[in-house]
């Protein structure tokens, strides 16, 4: 053979695997409204970074007649490129190929991307769409799916990892993507569950569609298992190149900071206004968090999924930091099972990878009742307080409003190793509200009294006694226990100074293991 020959061979060995499973099989995959694995990554990585890994590799199967069928790339397409400059791994099930099923080989090269990932410190962004395990390989397949999960753990904390989830994810599958960091599903073309609707209709009798049982809305907004869900696999691709941009490369790296244009000393006066006179009366946190944060910018996570809290990411004078804002216009801000969960592995992500958190606090307490008591409040309560108390990085916390009993504690607070806590004066901060307080502390007084009007003017007496000596912020700052009381309008910059105050910032926690935190 000529050298030509040899360039020839290889050049048709590249335009052989570029092909996938064939035009027909693309032509499908284009049907469904789905890019191929190739055209995901090609979109998702910087023009002309892909540099491609293991694209001759072909599986090692010989039963069923896979013998006779080989693709090269055998379902898989692996290697790394950039994202604004910055370097991930990545890698995308090929449905074309088997209908992008795991074989023995096939996870062989997803546990290789990964394990240079880890190697070198970078993210790891895997694109999901696959039948499963590749059936006719069987328990090879249950093996290889083993390997990704360990490698899966052994990253957790380490890099960053991404899963986004552009097809079908099924059976034991879904536990990789679970076991990262964030998931994005996109609509309509996506799906995640354990067992399927046929299984689910055998075993309980259910019946009930794919997209009802495991779509994306499902996952975003029910199971809380998806982090962002976009309208199609472009918007997707943006949100995760946009998720990216926040993160560390690794864990000892620090976040990367871009230089920011918008002012930091920029006033908002709507701030001085945004809290309503009634404390029963709701505002949207989230129009404070747009106004203080660079350019209104703000990535949120978990956006469909317990309301109540809101968290995601934003900059402060170009520093990503970690937000996480109670949101008295849904529930009245209330903790509860799924809220404490969420900003729970919030916390966690941010603080593995270096990233401040910034709290802003407007809680009436934890929802009461049975059905927060039977699911268990206590043990996910607690799993926001341990995320909380562990936490190293830099942690600023501003009590907006009300900040009450034990989610007092909780969110942010300064014995929690809270480094700089502001109060805006409309903060009340107490054991409880003066309505509750009173009932308690003065119910056999009250109900001595004769009529209901002396009972309605003693109560409101007593409230506003109450109200006075509590619902403020300043009995909490006579103690040290908020740093100052800050003008609402002001905010931004002094989140911005306390942040880059903290930037050198050094804590730790006692040598050991790992720690139990309450699962
Ligand atoms: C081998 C598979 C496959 C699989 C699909 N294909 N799934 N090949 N192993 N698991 C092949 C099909 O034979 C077909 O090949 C091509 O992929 C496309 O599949 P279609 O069925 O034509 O596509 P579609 O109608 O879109 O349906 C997609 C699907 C369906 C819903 C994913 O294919 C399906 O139900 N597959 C089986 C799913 C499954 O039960 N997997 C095992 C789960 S258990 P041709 O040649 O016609 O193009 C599991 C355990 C993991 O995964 C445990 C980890 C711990």
């Amino acid at each position: 053979m000529t050298i030509e020959d040899n360039i020839q061979l290889l050049l048709s060995k590249r335009e052989e695997a570029k092909l996938g499973g064939g035009i027909k099989r693309i032509e499908a995959q284009h049907k469904k409204g789905k890019f191929t694995a190739r055209e995901r990554i090609e979109l998702l990585l910087d023009e002309g970074s892909f540099e491609e890994f293991d694209m001759f590799v072909s599986h090692n199967s010989h039963d069923f007649g896979l013998e006779k069928q080989h693709y090269l790339t055998d379902g898989v397409i692996t290697g790394y490129g950039t994202i604004d400059g910055r370097v991930v791994y990545v890698y995308s099930q090929d449905f074309t190929i088997f209908g992008g099923s795991l074989s023995e080989t096939m996870a062989r090269k997803i546990c290789k991307v990964m394990d240079q990932a880890i190697k070198v410190g970078a993210p790891i962004i895997g694109i999901n769409d696959s039948g499963g395990a590749r059936i006719q390989e069987g328990v090879k397949s249950l093996a290889g799916y083993a390997e990704i999960f360990q490698r899966n753990i052994m990253a957790s904390g380490v890099i960053p990892q991404l899963s986004a989830i552009f097809g079908p994810c099924a059976g034991g599958a879904v536990y990789s993507p679970a076991l990262t960091d964030f998931i994005l599903m996109s609509r309509e073309s996506s799906y995640m569950f354990v067992t399927g609707p046929k299984v689910a209709k055998t075993v309980t009798g259910e019946d009930i569609t794919t997209e009802e049982l495991g779509g994306a809305e499902v996952h975003g907004k029910k199971s809380g298992v998806a982090h962002f869900i976009a309208d199609n696999e472009e918007e997707g691709i943006l949100i995760l190149r946009k998720l990216i941009s926040f993160l560390p490369q690794n864990n000892l790296e620090d976040p990367p900071v871009i230089e920011c244009k918008d002012p930091i000393h920029r006033m908002e006066d709507l701030l001085n206004e945004i809290i309503p006179s009634s404390p029963n009366q709701p505002y949207n946190v989230k129009d404070v968090i747009f106004s203080v944060v660079d350019n209104g910018e703000f990535l949120e996570v978990q956006r469909h999924y317990a309301m109540n809290i809101i968290t995601g990411f934003a900059r402060f004078n170009g520093m990503p930091v970690g937000i996480v804002a109670n949101q008295p216009a849904y529930l009245a801000g209330v903790l509860d099972i799924n809220a404490s969960r969420k900003a729970a592995r919030f916390v966690r992500f941010c603080d593995a990878f270096n990233i401040p958190i910034v709290t802003m606090v407007d809680v009436p307490g934890f929802l009461p009742g049975s059905n927060q008591e039977f699911g268990g409040i206590i043990i996910h309560g607690a799993k926001l307080l341990f995320a909380y108390g562990e936490a190293t990085v830099p942690k600023v916390t501003i009590t907006l409003r009300k900040s009450y009993g034990g989610a007092h504690d909780v969110m942010g607070s300064k014995q929690l190793r809270g480094d700089i806590n502001y109060a805006w004066p409309s903060a009340e901060i107490a054991v409880m509200g003066s309505a509750g307080a009173i009932e308690i502390l003065e119910g056999r007084k009250v109900s001595k009294l004769n009529s209901d009007e002396a009972k309605a003017d003693y109560i409101k007496k007593k409230e506003e006694e109450y109200s006075q000596k509590f619902a403020n912020p300043y009995e909490a700052a006579r103690h040290g226990f908020i740093d100052d009381v800050i003008e609402p309008r002001n905010t931004r910059f002094r989140v911005i100074r306390a942040l880059q105050t903290l930037a050198t910032k050094k804590d730790s926690n006692p040598p050991k293991k790992h720690s139990n935190i309450p699962l």
